[in-house]
Parts: structure tokens; C-alpha cells; sequence
């Protein structure tokens, strides 16, 4: 069973699982090998051979047991930079321990780092995003060192890590100007699992770029040029800022305004705007809490724009007032969310529908264009590895008007 694991026979192993000892049952799944200690699971998963990983898996008592070494098959799998076999492991135990050490105080975070190209191929960055993101490498722990992981061991590999934690995207987002790309870094949430949780101060949900903001930054940027020219543009919860980055690269706005809540989503939107090329539309990025009027510009604002920023009913009457005290007199509101999954939008746009302050331009269903794979490299895979909510969702764009008074 183990050297069908090693070598990847799976019919073999598939017929070696299969047999049942009269008297004592199946075949022992967790079998150790008496010289190191590894099981099945070990040998399938550090030679890459997912089909038997998943035969091994699927047998009743199987289990994520660590070698004579302290190596559990994740460690392998990690080492040996195999996405595939982590997702399966990952999958099959849930609550597996990423941080979890080998006798030389390795953990499978530690080893995926160390693997070769560890955050550059785009398998590894799968696989580092994939650890890091689990909850048993929530980033508190990694950096206050539970688990015996020093400060220096996350340290020494800062630049993979940076590798591993951001990824800067190439969009097209203008199809008939071919070449006019938009570059924008996204990282790693906390709470990945359940972004939408969290109170507003620690929301840290605009360090990723969310598919409705591609779609809404490919409307804008489809727009005529007269639509957004000279006006100041504001963008509320911007994250990453992919729509106010599209303004800015794509119309000769006055001003961009880039805000949120959060600081740390606000300077990796100032690193984006610092991608911007010469000659784009000026654009900044700067703190704007919806809770506290004493945070808003003062200037009055041309156009609004947003995507997916309500997840929680309570936020709609603060997101409403915030528009309406922005708002310039005919300023325009653009957004974009997706059709189902976020709780409180329906309530959002009922209540900018029915406040009597904003009257409806245009409500439709995203065009097919504008929810296609928005990268320049028009590569699918990583746009599902990335953005899968492009293809699992339908997103609708919403314009309203503010009334003159
Ligand atoms: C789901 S993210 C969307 C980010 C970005 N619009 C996108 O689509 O990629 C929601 C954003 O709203 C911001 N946010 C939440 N509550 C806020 C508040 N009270 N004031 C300002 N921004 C807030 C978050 O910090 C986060 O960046």
C-alpha cells in the first residue's frame, strides 16, 4: 500500500484498500512504515499523486498523522510546492494546524516558504495564499510567535512573503483601447473565511479586490468622456480602488478621491495610485469613516461612485447619509454589487430609491463584457484562482441623480 501510494498505482492501491481481513476488518489506512514512520498519505502526497491522495483520503479512520520526524503530509506537500495536494489535505481536515512544527521547528508555513520559487511561480503563490489564509495562520499568531515561530523566522523571508501575500494584477479594462493597462496590488484579507464579519474598524476586506469592483471599474471606464470630464470624482469604501483608478487612468476628471475606512487598505491604495502612469487624472487617497461627518470632504463631490459595499444592513443608513452630505446638487452615483449574497443591499437600494433625494438613471444587469476576465494576460486560470465571483455571480450596475434639492 505505501509503495502503490509512493509510485501513484492507483488501481493498485485502489484494489489494496478494497480488501478486507477476516476477523480485524479493512486494511489499516494509517499504517506507518517502521523505518521513518510516514503513512500512505505521506508518500502520495509528497510525490504529487493527487488521485491517491484522494483514494487514501476517502477511506473510513484516515487520518493526518506526523511522521517519526514531526512531518505531517501538508509539510510535504508544502515543501515540495504542491497546491493540489494541499487543497485535498486542507479539504479533508479542517482543522489541521498549518503552524504545526517538525523536530527542526518547521512549520508547513515555514516549509512552503522555503520551497523552491517560493512566491514566484504562480503555483506557490497559490499554495502560500492558500496557508496563510487558513485560520490556523491567522496573522496575530504568526507575528507574536505561538507555536515557538519567532519574529525573525517570519521575518527573514519578508520579500516572499510580500511575494506571497500581494499580487499585482494587469487589467485591460478597455477593450477598444488595446495597451491602456491598469496595474493594482491586492492582499491578503484576515478572516478570509468570513470576511464580512468583522466591525468596521477592523474590516479589513478592502486589501482584496472584489469582482464587483472590476465590473464597476470597466463601466466607468466605458463611459463617454464627457460624463466624467472636469468633474471631482469620489470613490466611498475604495479598497484597492480599482474604479477610482479606472477614472483616473481613463477620464480627465478634476480630481479622484480615493477613501475608506481602513488604513492599511488605504496605503496599498496609495501604492496603486502610485502605479498610475504619467499624465492620468490626479488622484488621491485619504481616510473617510461613513460614522463620522467630521472625516468628509468639505468640497461637494460631481459623482459617486462604489462596489460591494454592503454586507450588513445596519450600514445602509450610514452610507445613505454619507452620499447625501457629499453630494453636489446633479452629482451622479455609480454602483455595482452583485445580484444575491450580500445582506442589506436590497434594503440600500430601496432606501436611496425611496429617500427622495436621487432619482434613477439606469439599473441593468452587467453586460457579458464587462464580467469577462478583466486581466491584460487574458490567462482564465488565474482569473479564477483570483476572481472567481466573476464567473459565479451576476452583477448589477445601479446610476441614480441627485435631485437639485
Ligand atoms: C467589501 S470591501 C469592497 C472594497 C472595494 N470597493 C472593492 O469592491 O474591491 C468594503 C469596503 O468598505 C470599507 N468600509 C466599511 N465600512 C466603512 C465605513 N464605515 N466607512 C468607510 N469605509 C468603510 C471597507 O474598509 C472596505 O474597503
Amino acid at each position: 500500500m505505501l509503495l502503490c501510494a509512493r509510485y501513484g498505482e492507483d488501481s493498485d492501491l485502489l484494489s489494496l484498500l478494497s480488501l478486507s481481513f477476516p476477523g480485524n476488518g479493512s486494511v489499516p489506512v494509517n499504517h506507518r512504515d517502521a523505518s521513518s514512520g510516514n503513512t500512505a498519505l505521506h508518500l502520495a502526497c509528497a510525490n504529487n499523486h493527487p488521485a491517491a491522495v484522494r483514494l487514501l483520503l476517502g477511506r473510513p479512520g484516515a487520518e493526518h498523522l506526523p511522521n517519526g520526524a514531526g512531518n505531517y503530509p501538508l509539510h510535504w506537500a508544502a515543501a515540495n510546492g504542491l497546491p493540489e495536494i494541499a487543497r485535498l489535505l486542507l479539504g479533508a481536515f479542517p482543522d489541521l494546524d498549518v503552524l504545526a512544527q517538525n523536530e527542526f521547528g518547521k512549520s508547513c508555513l515555514t516549509e512552503a516558504f522555503s520551497a523552491n520559487n517560493a512566491g514566484e511561480s504562480k503555483e506557490n503563490t497559490e499554495l502560500l495564499r492558500m496557508l496563510l489564509e487558513h485560520k490556523s495562520a491567522e496573522e496575530e499568531k504568526i507575528i507574536t510567535g505561538i507555536k515557538g515561530m519567532t519574529k525573525e523566522e517570519v521575518r527573514v523571508p519578508e520579500d516572499m512573503r510580500e511575494a506571497a501575500i500581494s499580487t499585482t494584477h494587469v487589467f485591460e479594462l478597455k477593450p477598444d483601447e488595446p495597451g491602456s493597462t491598469l496595474s493594482v496590488r491586492e492582499q491578503v484579507m484576515q478572516n478570509a473565511d468570513s470576511p464580512f464579519t468583522t466591525a468596521s474598524q477592523d474590516d479589513t476586506t478592502g486589501l482584496a479586490i472584489w469582482a464587483a469592483s472590476l465590473v464597476c471599474g470597466r463601466w466607468l471606464a466605458s463611459l463617454p468622456r464627457e460624463a466624467l470630464s472636469g468633474r471631482t470624482v469620489l470613490e466611498l469604501g475604495a479598497g484597492c480602488g480599482v474604479p477610482a483608478l479606472a477614472v483616473a487612468r481613463h477620464h480627465a476628471a478634476k480630481r479622484v478621491c480615493a477613501t475608506d475606512l481602513n488604513e492599511d487598505s488605504l496605503e496599498n491604495c496609495r501604492h496603486n495610485i502610485g502605479l498610475l502612469p504619467p499624465k492620468c487624472a490626479k488622484a488621491e487617497a485619504f481616510r473617510m469613516d461613513w460614522a463620522d461627518e467630521a472625516t468628509w470632504p468639505e468640497e461637494k463631490i460631481d459623482a459617486i461612485i462604489g462596489a460591494d459595499l454592503v454586507y450588513t444592513p445596519e450600514i445602509v443608513p450610514l452610507l445613505t447619509a454619507a452620499m447625501d452630505g457629499l453630494a453636489a446638487p446633479g452629482c451622479d452615483f455609480y454602483y455595482v454589487a452583485p445580484d444575491a449574497g450580500r445582506a442589506g443591499l436590497a434594503d440600500f437600494i430601496a432606501a436611496v430609491k425611496e429617500g427622495g433625494g436621487w432619482e434613477v438613471v439606469e439599473e441593468r444587469a452587467a453586460p457579458e463584457e464587462m464580467a469577462g476576465n478583466p486581466l491584460a494576460s487574458g490567462d482564465d486560470d488565474l482569473m479564477i484562482l483570483h476572481f472567481n465571483e466573476l464567473l459565479e455571480k451576476r452583477f448589477v450596475l445601479y446610476h441614480f441623480r441627485k435631485l437639485a434639492n
